[in-house]
């Protein structure tokens, strides 16, 4: 197995659709790649629909043979299930692989346990990375967005790889190097939480069309087709349109009739949100979509709920502007819901210590991975310009959403009057409210807290803080 014609210059571990994928995308870039699953009926499988690309493939039966397979120092990429199985491979890996030899994570996992990984691997050796990677099947095969994390030396032996197979934008390929440890975790998971976010938002102007407007899906679906030919072009709003106007085979009616109202969730957009959180920053957009997945999973609560207070009132009056008005409300939230999850990656950089290049991040997101849009190019731009600035305040996306605001607000008015629901729109037009307003309700809250906690307080007219109010003595 370790003949010359069988040395491979790098090698991958689990076979499951996107591990597959990206095997197959590794190999049509021109580099040999050894391939190893757990069961070996699956690499079989996997060789056999390999065609041309079987050349550059080298199967393995045993994880010794696919060690021995691999040129030293070896590179393996793991796409094996996030959690306890990553964790498995590694110790069957351990004995097998050498201090200089490198494990990849190119899973969804969390990145605290990427970070204590990275610290396991320092300790007990083989090297090892975490890396984000992006765009479903398709994207596996051919082009993912790719956030790189761990040691920059570690990436640069494996990067010329990364963005070979990377998707490209004008040339430029969407694979980096974002910072140590869990650094490409953690965005990769943000990416997860604006992905929810961005389809919520999507989704609440499709209730808004259905039920308030009364629009069939593939009124809905042409709708979203002109916006992607906009300011909102985006794969998300591309999907989102060939989801309304397919029907179903079987009935003809269309899918989205048929599809029932039930959302799925692995976790990485609950991980954002919980880490938000933790981490102290808003991001209450992506909150509140984390939030409607858990309320839309409560289907026989939700039936309960119609029976016991009636189906909500929700005919709405369509003007000749409203659905240019919808568009505008959208582009206001989701410049709301990037500056939120730019700047809970800001707030990890500091916490952790990780360069977290934000205007590169947006530049490895302008394609391959599902967020990718039109608007990231112009991200990238205002964070290059600024990235400790609020991206709301930089002066393309402040003067965007000096246009949108009023559709914003007048839609997530006109919906709750309407009794429907749209949660992460009203989340993003309340974060906007608040962090455009010099002087908040929270002495209010600091009052009370000193009232009953003797927490102390700041003054508007003083310096420093632990001042208290005249109430402690009741
Ligand atoms: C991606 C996707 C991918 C996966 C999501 C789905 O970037 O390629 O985000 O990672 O499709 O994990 O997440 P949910 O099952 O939680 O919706």
């Amino acid at each position: 197995m370790s003949s010359k014609d069988t040395v491979a210059e790098i090698g991958l571990i689990g076979l499951g659709t996107m591990g597959g994928n990206l095997a197959l995308n590794i190999a049509e870039n021109g580099f040999r790649i050894a391939v190893f699953n757990r069961t070996s009926e699956k690499t079989d499988q996997f060789m056999a629909k390999a065609g041309d690309l079987a050349d550059r493939l080298v199967p393995t039966k045993t994880l010794e043979d696919f060690v021995a397979s691999l040129q030293p120092p070896r590179a393996v990429i793991l796409m094996v299930p996030a959690g306890e199985a990553v964790d498995a491979q590694i110790a069957a890996l351990r004995p097998l692989l050498g201090d200089e030899d490198l494990i990849i994570d190119a899973g969804n996992a969390n990145y605290h346990d990427t970070n204590r990984r990275a610290e396991e691997a320092a300790e007990k050796g083989p090297r090892f990375m975490g890396i984000g990677v992006s765009g479903g099947e398709e994207g596996a095969r051919f082009g993912p967005s790719i956030m790189g994390g761990g040691a920059r030396d570690a990436w640069n032996r494996v990067g010329h790889i990364l963005e070979a197979i990377s998707a490209k934008y004008e040339d430029v390929p969407c694979a980096a190097y974002l910072g140590e440890a869990g650094a490409g975790h953690l965005v990769k998971t943000v990416h997860n939480g604006i992905e929810y976010a961005d389809m919520q938002m999507i989704a609440e102007v499709y209730g808004v069309m259905r039920d308030g407007f009364g629009m069939t899906a593939n009124e809905i679906g042409d709708v979203f087709e002109t916006w992607n030919g906009g300011i909102l072009q985006s794969y998300l709003i591309e999907i989102s349109s060939k989801v309304a106007k397919t029907a179903d085979p079987e009935t003809g009616k269309p899918m989205l009739d048929i599809i029932l109202d039930r959302a799925g969730q692995k976790g990485t957009g609950r991980w954002t949100a919980i880490e938000a959180l933790m981490l102290g920053t808003p991001a209450s957009a992506i909150e509140a979509a984390v939030a409607v997945r858990n309320m839309s999973a409560r289907l026989d609560d939700r039936k309960a709920g119609e029976a016991a207070f009636g189906p909500a009132p929700q005919s709405m009056e369509r003007a000749a502007g409203s659905i240019n008005a919808l568009e505008a409300a959208l582009v206001a939230g989701k410049i709301v819901c990037y500056a939120q999850g730019f700047g809970l990656i800001l707030e990890a950089a500091k916490q952790y210590g990780w360069a977290m290049p934000l205007p590169e991040i947006a530049k490895i997101w302008r394609n391959g991975c599902i967020i990718r849009s039109a608007m990231l190019n112009d991200m990238s731009s205002a964070l290059a310009d600024d990235a400790s600035r609020n991206l709301m305040l930089a002066p393309f996306f402040r003067d965007k959403l000096k246009e949108t605001e009023a559709s914003l607000r007048r839609m997530v008015a006109e919906a709750a009057l309407h009794g429907l629901p749209v949660p992460a729109l009203s989340a993003a037009l309340s974060y906007f409210d608040i962090m455009r307003t010099g002087r908040s309700t929270a002495n209010m809250l600091q009052g009370q807290r000193d009232f009953f906690g003797a927490h102390g307080f700041e003054r508007t007219d003083r310096d420093g803080g632990g001042f208290h109010g005249p109430w402690a003595m009741g």
